[in-house]
């Protein structure tokens, strides 16, 4: 299968080691690298390793009418506000029509329903199961290992800075000391505002929602508090009974409609939610014939992000039969 990759930066270049080290097994073939400042990269016969980049061509579409590719691999930076222009770029390649991976949750939060209807009326696959919990399975568990389990729900402690800062303050750091930390171990967005106030969470919130719950949603219509109002003082009050808080997701059907919200929550230290180490992340799903149940993953790093993308490209080469 011939792959055009839309970004190349921590999680482009880790999948592309991935593929070179599962060569023989998973003949994958890299056509094309497309980048916002380092230009552009294409052959349709494969591109050797470490290419050389030429000048950026000049559209998404020009770039993968040259590569030529059977899937496009959306790799590019989250824009949390409105998804764009990763949306545009899966629009690009479902048009072709190309098979679509991406590890980036801004079009799942925003547009997972008109994406995945694109993606079936152009006779394509949509995969992207990175989008949330890197390599884990979430979503290809839905797909794939639980026929007829509805999800009624699902809490998640699925953002690692805020769990950083808050481990820092624990131990007598600031705020200001935890955030630079998890800044230095490359996890934070940005200038990390967008992890402290929630809207990471509520990303990773809609997304799940959106493919799980059939939610319609978009990152704006989660209720979102974040952690910026913790104190090292209060957390170290509630440390000394025994407790710990976590930036916790939740979803749950109500009288209302579905309720989903973001907020800082205190725990017991022995709640599965919050004795993970680190970035470890953890989400329990509420259901109606499997009670509940979840995924924890226990220091995932930019390869495990990479190898959720992978999965996603091996189940296509594979003709994958769900949509
Ligand atoms: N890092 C992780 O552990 C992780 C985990 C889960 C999900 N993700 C998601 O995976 C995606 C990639 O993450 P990353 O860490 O690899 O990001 P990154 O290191 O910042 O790389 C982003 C890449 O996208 C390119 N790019 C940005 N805008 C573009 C545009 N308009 N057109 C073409 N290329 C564009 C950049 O080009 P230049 O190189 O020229 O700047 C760069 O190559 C993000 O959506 C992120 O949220 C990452």
């Amino acid at each position: 299968m011939k792959l055009a990759l839309i970004g190349y930066g921590n999680v482009g270049r880790a999948l592309a080691r991935l593929l070179r080290r599962k060569n023989r097994e998973f003949p994958f073939t890299i056509t094309g690298i497309h980048t916002l400042r380092h230009g552009t990269a294409v052959d349709p016969a494969g591109l050797r390793d470490d290419p050389p980049f030429g000048p950026r061509l000049a559209s998404i579409e020009e770039f993968l009418d040259a590569a030529r590719a059977d899937a496009a691999v959306e790799l590019t930076t989250l824009n949390p506000t409105d998804g764009e222009p990763a949306i545009a770029h899966i629009r690009a390649a479902l048009a072709r029509p190309m098979h679509v991976v991406t590890a980036n949750k801004g079009p799942i939060a925003h547009a997972y329903g008109a994406l995945q209807r694109e993606a079936a009326a152009a006779g394509v696959k949509f995969r992207f199961e990175s989008a949330v919990m890197d390599g884990a399975p979430v979503f290809n568990l839905w797909r794939y290992v639980m026929p007829g389990v509805k999800v009624l729900g699902f809490t998640g402690a699925l953002n690692s800075t805020s769990k950083i800062v808050i481990e820092t303050m624990e131990s007598g750091g600031s705020f200001a000391a935890g955030l630079a930390a998890a800044r230095a171990m490359g996890i934070t967005e940005g200038d990390g505002a967008f992890d402290i106030e929630g809207w990471d969470s509520a990303a990773k919130t809609a997304a799940l929602a959106n493919v799980l719950m059939e939610a319609g949603t978009t990152p704006q219509s989660v209720s979102t508090r974040g952690i910026a109002r913790l104190t090292p003082k209060r957390t170290q009050e509630i440390a000394r009974q025994g407790k710990t808080v976590r930036l916790i997701s939740r979803a749950r059907h109500t009288a209302s409609g579905l309720s989903l919200r973001v907020r800082a929550e205190v725990l017991d230290r022995c709640d599965i939610l919050a004795c993970t180490p680190g970035t470890s992340n953890a989400i329990l799903f509420h259901t109606d014939l499997m009670g509940t149940f979840g995924t924890v993953s226990i220091s995932p790093g930019v390869d495990q992000t990479a190898y959720g993308v992978f999965s996603d490209l091996v189940d296509l080469s594979r003709g994958a039969g769900s949509p």
